[in-house]
């Protein structure tokens, strides 16, 4: 199904952000193997579904661990209508495996109930068994969406289970679990894709400027990277190490001071991203400064933070917010990051520096 070499994934996307969640993908996936190709979307399985291309095999099985705004990432077996795949499912019956076949939703009911019937009994043939439960391999079909149009009944998707997105162990580290907690905190979710977005190398520096309870640094650490932080609260620096601490996460640096002393305080050490959320409202104490002036400030401090070609990934409220990019810096993406609030929407901005 794929060129020589090449290893191919179907990636199923979480649906609260579709845009966001394909733009974390292929972050990661650079990531990963920077000749990656850029997500296209499969033409079943509703609209979640997306396929990647490695361009050699080891990435694919490390996807789903990194992560944060998708659910599964599958190994395609066979293409085309239900014979192909059912010549396919005799063929993987052929391990004597036990397996279960389940449907990516959004299919036709009818459909999404005979498919896995067919392709079931097409792995007994094979001289496999079906195991319900806690199968060897968990086969998924991707059927057209009911909604598709024009209809195109026989043409599906047979993949198998390669990795699940951690999304409970993530659910596990959101703020009514930490030691510290404050209403600002940021969803485990969007820390990681965050963090992902900025498509740092592996075991790379982050630095979050405006750390809060330490959400950012915690899923940039486990992800691999090594973590600095600073907040102007000393509050906050204190609440940073016990949350970091209490998942066996220990910084580089964590420095309280204002974003505007960060570059002298950090005596020129350098990153290769910058994950932030900076105060936005009054939720989150300035010291009696604008959020415009603060987010400015920290605009102007990235070209002395970041390494050569880093990025930097960061919440904003309103776009048109954003000062104007000082020299050596690019604004890459403005893309709509959630809905916090009737009144509060998040954006979700990319800078880079340029060389
Ligand atoms: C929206 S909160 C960050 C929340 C954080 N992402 C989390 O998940 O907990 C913004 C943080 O910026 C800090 N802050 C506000 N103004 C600052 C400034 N001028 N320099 C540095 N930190 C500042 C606040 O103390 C607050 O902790």
């Amino acid at each position: 199904m794929s060129e020589k070499g090449t290893v191919a994934v179907w990636v199923e996307l979480s649906g609260e952000n579709l845009p966001l969640a394909e733009r974390e993908l292929q972050a990661c996936a650079s990531v990963l193997d920077p000749a990656s190709s850029p997500p296209r979307p499969l033409p079943w399985g509703g609209e979640r579904f997306r396929e990647v291309t490695f361009s050699r095999p080891g990435p694919e099985g490390l996807l789903a661990r990194r992560l944060g705004l998708a659910h599964r990432v599958l190994r395609p077996l066979a293409e085309g209508n239900l014979d192909t795949l059912v010549d396919a499912m005799v063929m993987e019956g052929g391990s004597g495996a036990t397996a279960r076949v389940r449907v990516a939703s959004g299919a036709p009911q009818s459909l999404a109930r005979e498919a896995p019937r067919l392709l079931g009994h097409a792995f007994l043939q094979g001289g496999g068994r079906v195991d319900l439960g806690s199968p060897d391999r968990d086969f998924v079909v991707l059927l057209p969406a009911a909604s598709a149009s024009p209809p195109a009944a026989t043409e599906a998707g047979l993949a198998e289970l390669l990795g699940e997105v951690p999304r409970d162990e993530m659910d596990s580290r959101r703020s009514k679990h930490r030691p510290f907690r404050k209403p600002v905190t940021l969803s485990p979710l969007l820390a990681r894709s965050l963090v992902n977005l900025a498509g740092a190398p592996l075991g790379g520096s982050i630095l979050d400027p405006f750390c809060g309870t330490g959400a950012i640094l915690l899923e940039a650490a486990f992800l691999g990277y090594r973590v600095s932080g600073a907040d102007r609260d000393a509050e906050m620096i204190r609440g940073t190490l016990q949350n970091l601490r209490a998942e066996k996460v220990e910084p580089d640096r964590l420095v309280q001071c204002e974003v505007q002393e960060l570059l002298s305080q950090l005596e020129g050490e350098r990153f290769d991203a910058a994950v932030f959320d900076p105060p936005y409202g009054r939720a989150s104490g300035t010291g009696g400064r604008a959020s415009s002036e603060v987010l400015l400030q920290a605009v102007e401090a990235l070209p002395g933070l970041l390494r050569p070609h880093g990025r930097a990934t960061c919440l904003v409220s309103d776009p048109s917010s954003l000062p104007p990019m000082p020299r050596g810096l690019t604004l890459e993406s403005t893309i709509l990051g959630e809905r916090v609030h009737r009144s509060l929407t998040r954006w979700v901005v990319t800078i880079r520096r340029d060389h």
